[in-house]
């Protein structure tokens, strides 16, 4: 049978830009008639995919399987000689990256919009990942827009659709279509890094360190299946809401203490030792135990500090880097062992380039992102099945008493002392405050009006002393890209320091976050190193609220969330 390439007219709409994350829109949009397939036609006249491979697979948010077919026809009708495809369009996006890798495609197409909600009133997003596995650079997203501005027309082959809820080898129209486990290759990379016979024999027998994961019904809750129940044995109760849903059961899916409250109520009431979340396309993690919050900062500082029990590290560590917002935790690892690290604008593609070039191999954000060099983006399972090979490593050195997640923690506390640090955030406030904001604080840097003064917080009578404030600006060691005002900075005689940053993903009014970070040192002693990170920054967080004048141009007394 003969399928013709169909050329249909069509006419640009505003707006399609894609961020590093993708194009993000309301579902609702993307339904409109000719709009997806005119953002799909400008990634392929934006890249040269003839007779290449392509990856396509998602989180399984609503409208996925449409879209899935829309990018077959298209793909298809230019060219694309292959398409791998996870089963039922399914594939986090860690495991798409490693899809997309392991079997050297040309790069991928990613159905996700993160954590965003699902379902026919919220979101969806298409995001093209190039042959390294990572998001696509700028100058491809640049393109990609340039495309959907002038686009007339875009080319369809009119096949019938695949089936893509079972594995196997299928053609559509003169393509190949192979779709395969979303699961298998993500658990061999996985086992292929960790310690599973260490994890699964601490874990078999350890009936006092129950462990939970949950899934906010997004895209992990079969990987945590494949991981934690049926590769390192724990009970099926170990996991929970992990049934991937089209809308992620009404929910928000984003592992923080306010949206992943299924966890956090569990493991409270039920005293878990080890508590886990991943959002909605399995990038983000959150480590939680009974009052045993692990900050992401210190999560991949002390990921770092245990790496040599992590096999893939057995040879060494390259580099370690966070985000500019991200605390200096990993800094003092770094120091200690003698690495080189980076401190790299906010946003995932910064470790790509030096991941690349062989001088990273594990970096995190404060934005409950963790990851290494196996892939090219953050990956919310790699984290948690690192902290169980910690956990597993640190038990079989202590047969007498049990380490759990608070034992690591004081252990790094008392190392290298502990970095406090919050985030406050104030989502969907006006833009024009939050652009006021931002002006009044860039008029104390130009002016140097703040420099040296002392500022008393109303609540704790300490007082802290501004000794500088500066916008954010990077430059890539690897291409010599620059990026600026990426976040103002002010900082404080004592070391402390405070961060005002505009989001990049909201998609309503502006969000203003402020990241707190006041370092103690190591003899402080163990009460003070593991006292609530908001008792330790109670004060600085006055003055930072003070210094901004915050309230008054947001119009907000509290913020969204605290993390
Ligand atoms: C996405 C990126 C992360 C980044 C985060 C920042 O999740 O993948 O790398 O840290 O956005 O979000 P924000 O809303 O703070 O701009
Ligand atoms: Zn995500």
């Amino acid at each position: 049978m003969s399928f013709p390439v169909k050329e249909i007219a069509t006419k640009p709409f505003e707006g399609q830009k894609p961020g590093t994350s993708g194009l993000r829109k309301r579902v609702k949009v993307f339904q409109q008639e000719h709009y997806t397939q005119n953002f799909v036609q400008a990634i392929f006249d934006s890249i040269d995919a003839k007779g290449q491979t392509l990856v396509i697979g998602g989180d399984g948010r609503y409208w996925s399987p449409e879209i899935l077919h829309i990018i077959l026809q298209i793909g298809s009708a230019n060219g694309v000689a292959k398409f791998i495809v996870g089963k039922d369009g399914i594939l986090s996006t860690p495991a798409a990256s490693n899809v997309i890798r392991k079997y050297k495609a040309y790069g991928g197409i990613l159905l996700t919009a993160s954590h965003n909600p699902g379902g026919p009133d919220a979101d969806f997003g298409i995001k093209y990942n190039v042959g390294n596995g990572g998001p696509a650079p700028e100058n491809v997203t640049d393109k990609m827009f340039a495309r959907t501005k002038e686009i007339t027309s875009y080319k369809i082959i009119e096949a019938p659709a695949v089936d893509i809820t079972t594995i196997g080898e299928y053609t559509f129209g003169p393509s190949k279509v192979s779709v395969i486990d979303s699961v298998a290759d993500y658990l061999v990379l996985l086992e292929g890094i960790f310690d599973f016979p260490l994890i699964k024999s601490f874990l078999s027998s350890h009936d006092d360190f129950p462990v939970l994961f949950d899934g906010l019904h997004g895209v992990t809750g079969p990987y945590a299946k494949g991981i934690l129940v049926d590769a390192l044995g724990l009970p099926a109760s170990s996991i929970q809401n992990c049934v991937p849903l089209p809308d992620f059961g009404g929910g928000h899916p984003d592992p923080n203490l306010t949206y992943a409250h299924s966890l956090v109520e569990v493991v409270d009431a039920k005293d878990v030792k080890f508590g886990a979340a991943s959002d909605g396309d399995g990038d983000r993690n959150m480590i939680y135990g009974k009052n045993a919050f692990v900050t992401p900062s210190d999560s991949v500082a002390i990921i770092a500090h245990w790496a040599h029990v992590i096999p893939y590290f057995k040879d060494g560590v390259k580099g370690l880097a966070r985000s500019m917002p991200t605390s200096k935790a990993i800094d003092l690892v770094a120091k200690k062992k003698g690495l080189e690290y980076f401190e790299v604008p906010t946003g995932w593609k910064f470790f790509g380039n030096l991941m690349d070039a062989g001088r990273l191999s594990i970096c995190g954000e404060e934005s409950f992102g963790t990851g290494s060099d196996h892939i090219r983006e953050k990956d919310g399972l790699w984290a948690v099945v690192a902290w169980l090979n910690i956990i597993a490593a640190a038990n079989k050195d202590s047969p007498n008493k049990l380490i759990g997640i608070n034992e690591i923690r004081e252990e790094f506390y008392l190392t290298y002392g502990r970095s406090f640090f919050s985030r406050y955030d104030y989502e969907e406030v006006p833009s024009a405050g939050a652009g006021e904001m931002v002006a009044h604080i860039d008029k104390a840097l130009d002016t140097g009006s703040l420099n040296g003064t002392e500022h008393k917080s109303a609540s704790t009578g300490e007082t802290y002393t501004v000794s500088g404030i500066y916008n954010f600006e990077y430059t890539d060691p690897i291409d010599g890209s620059v990026s600026k005002n990426q976040g103002q900075v002010i900082t404080f005689s004592d070391g402390s320091r405070v961060v005002f940053r505009l989001s990049g993903t909201g998609s309503q009014g502006a969000t203003v976050r402020m990241y707190v970070e006041r370092y103690l040192e190591a003899s402080a002693g163990k009460e003070k190193l593991m006292s609530e990170a908001a008792d330790g920054l109670k004060g600085l967080i006055d003055v930072a609220l003070e210094l901004s004048n915050l309230k008054k141009f947001l119009g907000v007394e509290k913020p969204t969330v605290i993390t």
